[in-house]
């Protein structure tokens, strides 16, 4: 089993908000990240795909796997507001984890239809010091 990664990045604006949590509560236990005007980042997502190395020499054409991440995740995310904007994160807390499952959920079937490989991990950096990372 051979493992590629494809990295790609966006930004997006977004606050820590728990909707059933009070005002108070919110401000004290996120602090600046729950700032009510917003703050944001400058994502990179690593994508790494596993498979077999095919006629081609590749387990993945990267070109195809950065068409399909763009298609499905940046076009969604890029210089929008994860709270209000995007679609497959509504009515969860912005945090990079809730983000980084939702990314999954999305590109693990497509991956597996469209380009012949599976889906290994997803890795979000939300900040330099800051990441998360998914296996499903
Ligand atoms: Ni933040």
């Amino acid at each position: 089993m051979i493992y590629v990664t494809r990295r790609e990045r966006f930004n997006a604006a977004h606050k820590m908000w728990k909707a059933d949590w009070s005002e108070e509560k919110n401000k004290e236990y996120y602090g600046k990240c729950a700032n009510e005007n917003w703050h944001g980042h400058n994502y990179e997502l690593f994508v790494t795909v596993k498979g077999e190395t095919q006629e081609s020499g590749y387990v993945v054409d990267l070109k195809m796997l950065s068409i399909l991440i763009n298609r499905n995740i940046i076009d969604k995310l890029d210089h929008k507001n994860i709270n209000l904007d995007v679609a497959f994160m509504e009515g969860k807390v912005s945090s990079t984890e809730n983000l980084t499952i939702g990314i999954w959920n999305i590109l693990a079937p497509s991956i597996k239809n469209e380009l012949n490989c599976t889906l290994h991990c997803i890795k979000l950096y939300e900040t330099e010091n800051n990441f998360v990372e998914y296996y499903g």
